[in-house]
């Protein structure tokens, strides 16, 4: 969760949208580590279903710079063999927008490296419940039991491993609505960090945090 765009603006006597645009930096840094790490799935929360309620112009400068990042940085992510997939309720978004996230799914496709996948319009909430009514239309168009079918194969991320571990920058301890059913077992990291102040370092860190964990699902220390 990429927390802290507008304090960190706020404390350089900037605009908000600077904050945003200083984010877009840090996640290019964050993507970039990720790829050269062999990490295999990076997701980014960059737009919940909430963050409609902020101010209007905060909104329209957010949906131009998500198109805008798209149309600067398709080519690099092809190159880099990065696949970039979308997860939320697009059908919000601008049709520009939504065909821009389209092109570069499509252009991404056979990719082989990083997924990249961008939560925008997401919460965690809606994926459940998305998923809840998808299997009940697919029950009773395929006639089976709801009983034979698994949430996990209809949420937005369905055929993705769940994530090891959740970062949050920012100084607050809360998932806020982000992969609810995912996170169940990841590790938890937070970090008072804001989010343009995130880099390499700062991701080293939040690695070394996790690989001291002893990561148990349920079992006991010694069984493992
Ligand atoms: C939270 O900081 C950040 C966001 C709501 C937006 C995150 C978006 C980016 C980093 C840009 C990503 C771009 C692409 C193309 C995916 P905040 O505004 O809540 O900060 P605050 O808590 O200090 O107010």
């Amino acid at each position: 969760i990429m927390d802290g765009n507008g304090r960190w603006a706020t404390q350089r006597n900037k605009p908000r949208t600077a904050g945003h645009k200083a984010g877009v930096s840090a996640l290019r840094t964050t993507i970039e580590a990720c790829a050269t790490y062999g990490v295999d799935v990076l997701t980014v929360f960059a737009f919940s279903s909430e963050n409609w309620r902020r101010p209007d112009q905060e909104v329209s400068m957010l949906m131009e710079l998500f198109l805008l990042t798209l149309k600067n940085q398709a080519k690099r992510l092809h190159k880099n063999n990065i696949r970039l997939k979308i997860i939320g309720e697009k059908t919000k978004f601008s049709e520009s927008l939504q065909s821009k996230m389209q092109e570069v799914e499509q252009l991404t496709s056979d990719n082989t490296g990083l997924l990249l996948i961008i939560a925008a319009n997401y919460g965690g909430q809606w994926d459940i419940e998305q998923a809840c009514l998808q299997m009940m239309s697919y029950a009773s168009k395929e006639n089976v039991s709801l009983s034979d079918l698994k949430v996990d194969d209809f949420l937005s991320t369905a055929g993705i491993p769940e994530p090891d571990l959740f970062i949050r920058t920012g100084g607050e301890h809360r998932i806020s609505n982000f992969l609810l059913w995912q996170l169940a077992y990841s590790e938890l990291y937070f970090t008072d960090t804001l989010w343009p102040d995130f880099d390499k370092d700062a991701l080293d860190l939040a690695m070394t945090h996790y690989s001291s964990r002893q990561r148990r699902f349920g079992q006991t220390g010694e069984q493992l």
